[in-house]
């Protein structure tokens, strides 16, 4: 695995942000962990097998694309996608699946246990498990788990376990209480395979490096499609920072490259009517390590809201806390109805579905665009597809007003029902 960073340090800090604040008894699993991952980042064997899934299972490399249609219209800066939406199960979350899956084998452990907001981390897990011959656990919120209802099914038909957890909001936040809590009691058989560059270290530095992969394509492929330009801007919507900080990894050393983040407005800037966790959070700690939080007056992690499951988390990962403290990330936020209208303009002028999540991205990029240049290039991780979507979005047209729709029995089906309790770690 390249270092893209020098950080993190020794004690897993990233600036002021990060650490290890679990509780002590599992402090011999993460050691455990970080011991196994050194060992296997410095492998050629490891390098050989990682590469081979990911052109094999994965369809890597994925393009960088020049949004032309839609560039054309607003007359500004070109605005260029990395294809992560053409990943095998349509998301960039596979790039991490399959490197935990191969660091369970080397640990010697059977089962990957992960939670999931939009579903497209569950089931890339379910695959990579699949493809690795190891048991899967996947926790959802309740109200996740009835609006990407076709990921659950997938989830299941790839032979996942899959855990509703009903608990506070019933979605990202809860999910990620209750995987943590079936890892700290499964950790002897079980490995974490964490959705998003969160955590206690090392599994924020763990899926940046897996996700770096994105980075070190872009930069290549962005300079041969536009003739060795390096981009003006990048873009990238922000849970805990999986797919931003695997594009910026091709660009932190480039200073000239302004670098974006993009959060969730939701229904509003008033608290729990929106996610945007950089924008209106303070330092704190959340799932076992310190970074910029959105909290309540008590300090317990905030209510959230956002049309796209997979950002409506209360933080982000230490390392994109520590890029904006020092200056190198700018943060927007686009709510819930910029998102949809951009979501249904690109699948119409540029004939792709983007996620909810990367529609965010997208439309933070269309606003950029209109006001630069048509000399500057603006490059946006297209993180994943909107198959998900679809029907949310259709119902919301047709004056649904985007309610979450009934669990279907077929998503129901097999699926364990957990109450957690909603607990900081
Ligand atoms: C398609 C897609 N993009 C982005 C995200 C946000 O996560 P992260 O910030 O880790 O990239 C998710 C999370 O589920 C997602 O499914």
């Amino acid at each position: 695995m390249p270092n893209t960073s020098r950080f993190p340090d020794a004690a897993g800090y990233y600036g002021d942000f990060g650490g290890n604040h679990w509780p002590a008894h599992l402090a011999p699993a993460l050691h455990e962990l970080a011991v196994a991952y050194e060992e296997l980042r410095a492998s050629p064997d490891f390098r050989r097998e990682l590469d081979a899934v990911r052109s094999g299972l994965q369809g890597r490399p994925t393009p960088v694309h020049h949004l032309r249609n839609t560039s054309d219209q607003l007359g500004g800066a070109a605005i260029y996608v990395k294809r992560e939406d053409l990943n095998h199960t349509g998301a960039h979350k596979i790039n991490h699946c399959v490197g935990f899956a191969l660091l369970a084998r080397r640990m010697g452990k059977r089962k990957l246990i992960a939670e999931t907001g939009a579903g497209q981390h569950g089931v890339a897990l379910a695959t990579a498990a699949a493809c690795f011959g190891l048991e899967c656990e996947v926790h959802i919120g309740a109200v996740d788990l009835a609006k990407v209802d076709v990921n659950v099914r997938l989830m299941r038909l790839l032979g996942a376990q899959v855990v509703a957890v009903t608990a506070g909001q019933s979605t990202l936040k809860e999910a990620s209480d209750s995987a943590f809590d079936a890892y700290s009691e499964q950790h002897d058989h079980a490995l974490y395979a964490i959705g998003s560059a969160i955590g206690p270290h090392p599994f924020p530095m763990i899926v940046r490096d897996f996700q770096s992969v994105v980075g070190q394509e872009a930069r290549t492929q962005f300079r041969a499609v536009t003739g060795g330009a390096l981009p003006d801007h990048v873009v990238a919507c922000i849970a805990g920072g999986s797919n931003a900080l695997g594009v910026y990894s091709g660009f932190l050393g480039d200073p000239q490259v302004s670098l974006h983040a993009v959060e969730p407005l939701g229904t509003g800037a008033r608290p729990g009517q929106h996610a945007a966790s950089l924008t209106f959070g303070r330092p704190g700690i959340l799932h076992g390590a310190r970074s910029v939080v959105l909290q309540d007056d008590d300090g317990a992690p905030a209510p959230v809201t956002s049309i796209a499951s997979g950002l409506a988390y209360p933080g982000v990962g230490p390392e994109v806390a520590m890029l904006r403290a020092s200056g190198r990330l700018s943060v927007s936020t686009v709510p819930d109805g910029e998102a949809v209208a951009t979501f249904l303009r690109i699948a119409r002028s540029e004939g792709i579905i983007p996620a909810l999540e990367s529609a965010h991205a997208l439309a933070f990029a269309l606003r950029l665009a209109a006001q630069r240049p048509p000399t500057e290039r603006i490059l946006v991780n297209l993180s994943g597809r909107g198959d998900k979507d679809v029907e949310f979005v259709l119902a919301d047209q047709a004056g649904g007003g985007g309610a979450v729709p009934a669990v279907s029995a077929g998503a129901q089906a097999g699926v364990t029902q957990r109450t957690a309790t909603s607990q900081r770690l």
